[in-house]
């Protein structure tokens, strides 16, 4: 939710600010704005896309910048809310990501010697800023922060100092360095163009940025010394190379991804499995798609391991950690890591002595530095709002898991080679033409209908967000034997139906539950091993076992990218939501 970068050092500052601005686009698209460094501090702010901005070349350059682009929460989205904010003297400028609980009484208090510009929440922290800055710029910005509560990430720029400062309080923040040059940005593929050498920034600390690099403790205001890490990202893989949009690229990466994802160290898998062998009551937790993948998660585990394991939606976890002692697991699920819903349940879950187990993809995030374990998923940048690759990543790993438990790690690895090598031989121009041709088909539609059964019933889930996100067509996930207590209600003629079939002991009464709705006229898309008579649209998926749910996905992610493209939707940037949910 919202992207921050800033960059000092000898090359143009400006360029570099908006080009990272560019690459963080997929975290806030409402608005964007810079801030400038030449004696005095100057702003550019625009409404809408930066990647619609084509001035770059032009505006002026500088050796010091701060940028910011917004996912509106606190304010519409308007010019003077978009960020940065400055101070009454317009020498002090402020970007930021997270939220500023108590900023309305701030925004009284300061009222009273302050004028305010914007309606949001950030405005409050360049005034509290200037407000002390006879104290210096360093401890007017720790008297500022010290005032401020909620979960954020906070970027300052001041006319009068060559150093640019950085908070982090539950908001990400990575620091970049390239010999003399330094970046700092919320997200990693922001200056991989330039190094891979980074420095985390963890809650509750400081950087303070001129030609040397300054960390702080801000409980005790002691020195950190920082580890530098290199990061094995490689730029290329944040771009979108020959395809036209990133989701299409990171769809088409799966023909590699989930063979990344199942190569995990034995040794690891097996140790994970013995902790959910020994605890007394496991929990999954996740937000959206990662939540529907802990839920596959749920079926997988009861049907391989013969282990019930709990799923609790990361936002609601916090009304179950009654139930939580020392011997409980948590297995939280995040692509970003950053879900500040999915850390609070994390949060919670520690404070009862929950050992903390995580499926990852961002080294360094702030998940992956709360567990006790972390698996990486590996799939490399996921830049589309929508997750694709990740997902399937993230069912692989969960069924790997699920096979070790039960003492089958070698069988389940097979089974999981197998379905990687299937996926494969799926993605090629004709499936996916294929696929397209139904989009023809069902694009003018305003509601989609999934039914899935056992494995494939949250999977119904997954797809209804993927199509709603992509598409922004009506859909819902149904349990197939569920349709017969209501939803068949709403089924007309010609309502697109997609069941999902797996080659498992549910074949047969998915197969009925479709029936139900195809003699109420409904339009039956198959997405199936086996051709059955009562498809209108049959799509043919490999049968991969207990892994169909990953190769069930893939027809829907293609499906529901061409609904976006043919229904002239931005496939990248799915409407009023963001990559990474930092707030709560
Ligand atoms: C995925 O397509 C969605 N955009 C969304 O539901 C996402 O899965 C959710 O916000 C969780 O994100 P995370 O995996 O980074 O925690």
């Amino acid at each position: 939710m919202c992207g921050i970068i800033g960059y000092i050092g000898n090359k143009n500052a400006t360029n570099i600010v908006v080009e990272g601005l560019k690459r963080l686009e997929y975290r806030g698209y409402d608005s964007w704005g810079i801030a400038l460094k030449n004696g005095e501090i100057k702003l550019i702010k625009e409404v809408g896309k930066i990647s619609k901005f084509s001035g770059g070349q032009d505006l002026e350059k500088s050796n010091m910048a701060i940028g910011h682009t917004r996912w509106a929460t606190h304010g519409g989205v308007t010019k003077e809310n978009s960020h940065p904010h400055t101070s009454c003297d317009g020498k002090i400028a402020v970007v930021h990501n997270g939220i500023i609980e108590n900023f309305k009484e701030l925004k009284k208090e300061l009222e009273t010697n302050h004028k305010f510009k914007s309606e949001t929440d950030t405005e409050v922290i360049p005034h509290l800023i200037e407000e002390n800055i006879n104290l210096g710029f360093e401890e007017a910005v720790k008297k500022a922060v010290s005032r401020i509560k909620g979960r954020y990430a906070i970027l300052v720029m001041n006319a009068d100092s060559n150093k640019l400062i950085a908070i982090r309080r539950g908001s990400p923040l990575i620091v970049g360095i390239n010999n003399d040059e330094k970046f700092i940005a919320s997200d990693i593929p922001a200056f991989l163009n330039h190094t891979k050498e980074v420095m985390y920034l963890d809650d509750n600390e400081m950087v303070v940025i001129d030609c040397e690099l300054k960390f702080f403790n801000l409980k005790d205001g002691s020195k950190i010394n920082k580890r530098r890490i290199t990061i094995d990202w490689d730029a290329s893989q944040a771009e979108k190379g020959d395809h036209p949009y990133f989701v299409i690229k990171e769809i088409m990466e799966q023909k590699d991804t989930i063979a990344r994802a199942v190569n995990q160290k034995d040794k690891e898998i097996i140790k994970i499995a013995n902790e959910i062998n020994k605890a007394y009551g496991t929990f999954f937790t996740g937000c959206g798609t990662a939540g529907k993948v802990c839920r596959i998660g749920e079926y997988i585990f009861s049907k391989v391991a013969n282990k019930h394991i709990n799923f609790t939606v990361s936002s609601e976890f916090p009304n179950y950690q009654h139930f939580l002692t020392n011997k409980t697991l948590m297995i939280a699920i995040s692509q970003s890591g950053e879900t500040a819903d999915v850390m609070e349940a994390v949060e919670v879950a520690k404070k009862k002595g929950v050992k903390i187990i995580s499926l990852v993809n961002v080294m360094g995030s702030s998940l992956q530095r709360a567990s006790d374990h972390a698996f990486m998923i590996n799939a490399g940048p996921e830049k589309a709002v929508a997750s694709t690759k990740v997902t399937t990543a993230q069912i692989a790993i969960i069924t790997l898991l699920a096979y070790a438990t039960a003492g089958k790690l070698k069988e389940g690895k097979q089974l999981l080679m197998n379905t990687a090598s299937q996926v494969n031989d799926m993605l090629n121009p004709r499936y996916e033409q294929h696929v397209m041709k139904l989009a023809e088909k069902i694009k003018d539609s305003n509601n989609i209908y999934i039914l899935g059964r056992s494995l494939n019933y949250p999977l119904a889930q997954e797809a209804a967000i993927k199509i709603m996100e992509l598409s922004y067509i009506h859909a819902q996930g149904f349990a197939g034997g569920e349709m017969k207590h209501g939803p068949l209600a709403l089924i007309e003629k010609n309502s697109p139906v997609i069941t999902l079939v797996g080659n498992d002991e549910s074949k047969e009464e998915i197969i009925s539950n479709t029936m139900e709705a195809k003699s109420r006229g409904a339009y039956i898309i198959g997405i199936s091993p086996e051709n059955n008579d009562i498809f209108n649209y049959w799509i043919k998926v490999p049968d991969a076992g207990n892994a169909s749910p990953i190769v069930n996905l893939i027809p829907i992610q293609i499906l529901a990218y061409h609904l976006a493209i043919l229904r002239g939707c931005d496939p990248d940037y799915c409407r009023n939501l963001s990559k990474s949910v930092t707030v709560k």
